[in-house]
């Protein structure tokens, strides 16, 4: 079985602003590099005011990523929603996808905060597949 974590935060960059899509390069270069090396997967769904990462391998590997996602200074008021064990990985082949446009949360009954992990996961592999389409 493979770990899954699924977490919220509250960018400390705009990441629609010049400077703040730099940063999500950053992040993102970054990601990748550690992710590809350690078998971790997932997906980052990024929205002005919210953050939301799922992240899938070996518990230690997730745990030892997400002790360093969790001290990172570009982003605040991490929320883990959710942490399971599956038996298989919804972002294979995805060192870390991304995503600007899950659909619209925040225009959801009770806005982008009532969603769920499961929301997330399917709004993510919703994304996942139609970028490898
Ligand atoms: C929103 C967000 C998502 C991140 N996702 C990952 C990730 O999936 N994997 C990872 O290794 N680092 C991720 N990071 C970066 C780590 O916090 C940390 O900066 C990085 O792992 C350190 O790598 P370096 O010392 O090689 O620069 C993320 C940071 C932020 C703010």
């Amino acid at each position: 079985m493979l770990t899954q974590i699924v977490y919220t935060s509250r960018p400390r960059f705009d990441p629609t602003g010049t400077s703040g899509r730099k940063t999500l390069d950053t992040i993102l270069a970054a990601a990748r590099r550690h992710n590809a090396e350690s078998g971790v997967t997932g997906f980052l769904m990024v929205a002005p005011e919210r953050l939301a990462q799922i992240l899938e391998g070996d518990a230690v590997s997730v745990g030892q990523t997400l002790t360093r996602i969790l001290a990172d200074p570009r982003h605040e008021a991490v929320q883990l929603l959710d942490m399971r064990l599956v038996p298989e990985r919804t972002f294979s082949g995805w060192s870390m996808g991304v995503t600007e446009s899950a659909g619209d949360p925040g225009a959801r009954p009770g806005g982008v905060n009532a969603l769920t992990a499961e929301d997330f996961v399917r709004l993510a592999a919703a994304a996942a597949n139609k970028a490898s389409n």
